[in-house]
């Protein structure tokens, strides 16, 4: 008997429910991001489940995020990756934002690698960076892990020094200077949204320490540190924040900037899930 009202009674229905259509086990889950969910398309072997065939999985109604659970093989290793998630500010519970990464962990993965589009707030940041996540500031004002603490997740107070696997990180550095091209690196800021920043609070996030500001990650990154996965954080610099730029911010430059830069962005999964398949 499961029960539905703890994560794991909810998590371990969905699972059953992807298990009528795949039994992989993947070493590596991925979470695309807005424009970025075009990774799954290349993966061999492919299982698509839609999100809405697996019991408690949210579903987003943004437009850009097709909601795919994708089992699959890159670089020879078994895989799992969500095409699409669902954000706080489209109104779900926390830990709903969190249900499909930590069922991809419930799978079996152990290494999560975990995309979004970002607008650059630090010195240089230019649309079509690529940028590795080194540390978050959650300034969403949520934690998926209110709430009773299920031990079979994690623990109570989970660490958060190393929060980005650094290993992860030095892999993917390796991986854009062998492909030729730059990889910046820095925090990211999670916020709520759904509106973008003022140029004021840009300035305040330059003041925290910020690189780059978005509206994803920093939740599942919880989830999946609560859960024992080692991460890697990529985000996709679709635009300068505003008041860097002067240019008015809007949804159509993320998704066309992702999408310019998808080769890139393809290369760098790729090889660094080589690297892990070969580590
Ligand atoms: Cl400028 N802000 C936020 N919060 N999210 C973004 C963004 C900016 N650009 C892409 N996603």
């Amino acid at each position: 008997m499961t029960d539905a009202n703890t994560q794991v009674g909810r998590l371990d229905e969905a699972l059953a429910d992807l298990r009528q259509h795949t039994k992989v086990t993947p070493k590596v889950a991925l979470v695309l991001g807005s424009g970025l969910g075009s990774f799954a398309d290349t993966l061999a072997a492919k299982t698509v489940v839609p999100f809405g065939e697996i019991r408690h999985m949210p579903v987003s109604k943004v437009v850009g995020h097709a909601g795919n659970l994708v089992v699959g093989e890159a670089a020879g290793m078994p895989v799992v990756a969500m095409q699409g998630r669902v954000h706080l500010y489209e109104g779900h519970p926390v830990v709903d934002v969190v249900f499909g990464l930590r069922l991809m962990l419930r799978m079996g993965a152990e290494v999560v690698v975990i995309t979004n589009a970002a607008g650059g707030c630090g010195d240089g940041m230019e649309a079509g960076d690529l940028m590795l996540i080194t540390d978050h500031l959650n300034l969403t004002g949520q934690n998926p892990l209110i709430g009773l603490n299920e031990p079979e997740l994690g623990v109570r107070f989970p660490d958060m020094t190393q929060a980005y696997d650094p290993e992860l990180g030095a892999l993917a550095k390796q991986t854009a200077a062998a492909g030729g091209f730059s990889l910046r690196e820095g925090v990211y800021a999670g916020l709520l949204g759904p509106t973008y920043e003022t140029p004021a609070e840009v300035q305040m996030l330059r003041g925290l320490g910020a690189h780059a500001v978005g509206m994803s990650t920093v939740l599942e990154v919880i989830a999946a540190r609560h859960m024992g996965a080692r991460v890697l954080g990529i985000s996709c610099i679709t635009n300068k924040a505003a008041g860097i730029s002067d240019q008015p911010l809007s949804h159509d430059e993320v998704t066309e900037t992702a999408t310019r830069v998808r080769g890139q962005f393809i290369g760098l999964l790729e090889g660094v899930l080589s690297g892990i398949a070969a580590g």
